[in-house]
């Protein structure tokens, strides 16, 4: 039988036993926006089981969570989470509960769920999500416990997303990662890089497009080592040209770029393309080229600064944010210091920094690390110190221009305020009403925080 039937011939047994009884389901996705894109994609499989959408765990019949292995906080997260979940099975013995996600592929953990939370019906792998509607007939049928963990290379381009928001997209165009850093669990659980045709992300995005949505986001482990798979060239810059020429009044973003795929192609491709944003989120994750070769990332802070040197060379402005690992293995003060001078050198528009987290299963956890949590907690406020004066001052160069603005939603700190992101992903309040969301919108910048800028609506 083929797959399209299996999935027909299934649907329809899932209609047969749920008949009038209501679908409601609970989705929730942990970690980064590719899972977030794959919640999406749960959502809408379920949509076409008949089901609807619930934020409230306490109503649903199924609860999927969609779980993130990148550090151990998030998986102590969900553990906690489907913890708590025992007292609604006990309340309404008919809930089915899933997980899927990132946790999942590494066995130990799918073992754990078994084995100790029995409220679990059924768990499923990062690239099987195709399998959730047969899981879920299985547990209708009264199975206890249903797993599939296996790696498919589908990459469910027939599956519909179900997007959370009517303005903003985001687009998978690659998945898996080659790279084996030494502290990242992303290679064991999302396995080898695997591009997507590009003919199919061109159509998708020329939907997009078509149904007037404004921001469109690229997205993969390694978004701009999209096609080397394919032994094809260059076919990131090649596939940015190409959604550029697409009609419409959208941008476009990607992320996250591996510096050692940052090519001068790339660059140009930016620079040329008026809808790709002017800004490059680009991972630096540490300053001292000695712990960039502990954490095999095969380049040199020399390298990197290269690369931001010959962008800043054609825009002095050009706005960069990036990820950094604070207390990997033994990393000692000069080589946390390395870091500093690098944010110090380059001035980020913003850094997103994490506390080294081991991971069971890579290079780094078998490293005796000797440094004390206290001295990692104490170098992440002395980043984020540095951040902040950094980012005040550097947002004061907006005061006085003019920028284009996506108005996302409310402002959560003014009242009567509007929250959004400027092309250069910096975030912008400025008054105005709700009927502006989701639109473009012109602000004069009056004054600079360290975290945003505050605008005037010309
Ligand atoms: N510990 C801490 N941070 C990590 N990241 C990836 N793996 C780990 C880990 N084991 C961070 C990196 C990456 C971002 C998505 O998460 O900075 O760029
Ligand atoms: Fe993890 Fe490195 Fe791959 Fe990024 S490039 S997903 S940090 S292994």
């Amino acid at each position: 039988m083929t797959k399209m039937n299996t999935d027909n011939r299934i649907f329809s047994e899932i209609n047969q036993i749920l008949d009038d009884s209501p679908r409601l389901a609970y989705v929730r996705s942990f970690g980064c926006q590719l899972n977030v894109s794959d919640g999406e994609k749960i959502k809408g499989m379920l949509k076409k089981l008949g089901y609807g959408f619930t934020e409230d765990e306490t109503r649903a019949d199924l609860i999927i969570l969609n779980t993130c292995a990148v550090r151990e906080s998030a998986e102590d997260r969900v553990f906690g989470i489907i913890g708590s979940m025992k007292k609604l099975k006990e309340l309404k013995p008919s809930l089915i509960i899933g997980i899927s996600g990132c946790m999942t592929a590494q066995s130990h953990i799918s073992e754990r769920i078994k084995k100790s939370y029995r409220q679990v019906d059924f768990v499923v792998g990062t690239s099987a999500i195709r399998s959730i509607p047969g899981l879920l007939l299985d547990c209708l049928k009264g199975r206890k416990f249903g797993m599939d963990i296996e790696e498919y290379d589908d990459f469910s381009e027939s599956v519909e997303q179900v997007r959370s928001c009517s303005f903003k997209a985001s687009v998978p165009i690659m998945f898996g990662c080659n790279n084996f850093c030494t502290y990242c669990i992303v290679p064991y659980v999302r396995g080898r890089e695997r591009s997507r045709r590009q003919e199919d992300i061109v159509a998708e995005v020329e939907q997009l497009a078509a149904e007037g949505c404004k921001e469109i986001m690229l997205l993969g482990q390694n978004v701009n080592s999209y096609g080397n798979d394919l032994g094809e060239k260059n076919a990131f810059p090649r596939l940015l040209r190409r959604l550029n020429g697409i009609d419409g009044d959208f941008t476009i973003r990607f992320m996250s770029s591996h510096p050692k795929d940052a090519s001068k192609e790339l660059i140009d491709a930016i620079f040329d393309c008026e809808k790709v944003a002017k800004h490059l989120h680009l991972p630096l994750q540490s300053g001292d080229n000695g712990v960039l070769e502990r954490m095999n990332r095969r380049y040199t802070v020399e390298k990197y600064l290269e690369t931001v040197d010959g962008i800043r060379r054609r825009d002095p402005d050009f706005s960069l944010t990036t990820d950094i690992i604070v207390g990997f293995p033994n990393e000692t003060e000069g080589e946390f210091q390395g870091t500093l001078d690098v944010i110090e050198r380059v001035k980020f528009d913003n850094i997103y920094p994490f506390i080294y987290s081991r991971r069971s299963g890579t290079k780094a956890a078998e490293i005796q690390d000797e440094t004390r949590d206290e001295e990692k907690s104490a170098r992440m406020r002395r980043l984020l110190d540095l951040q902040h004066s950094i980012s005040a001052e550097s947002y004061k160069r907006f005061i006085g221009r003019r920028m284009r603005v996506l108005a996302e939603d409310v402002s959560k700190k003014r009242k009567g305020y509007i929250a959004g992101k400027s092309n250069e992903f910096i975030i912008v309040e400025f008054e105005g009403d709700t009927s502006l969301i989701g639109q473009f919108v012109d602000v004069e910048i009056i004054d600079a925080m360290n975290w945003a800028v505050i605008g005037k609506i010309i």
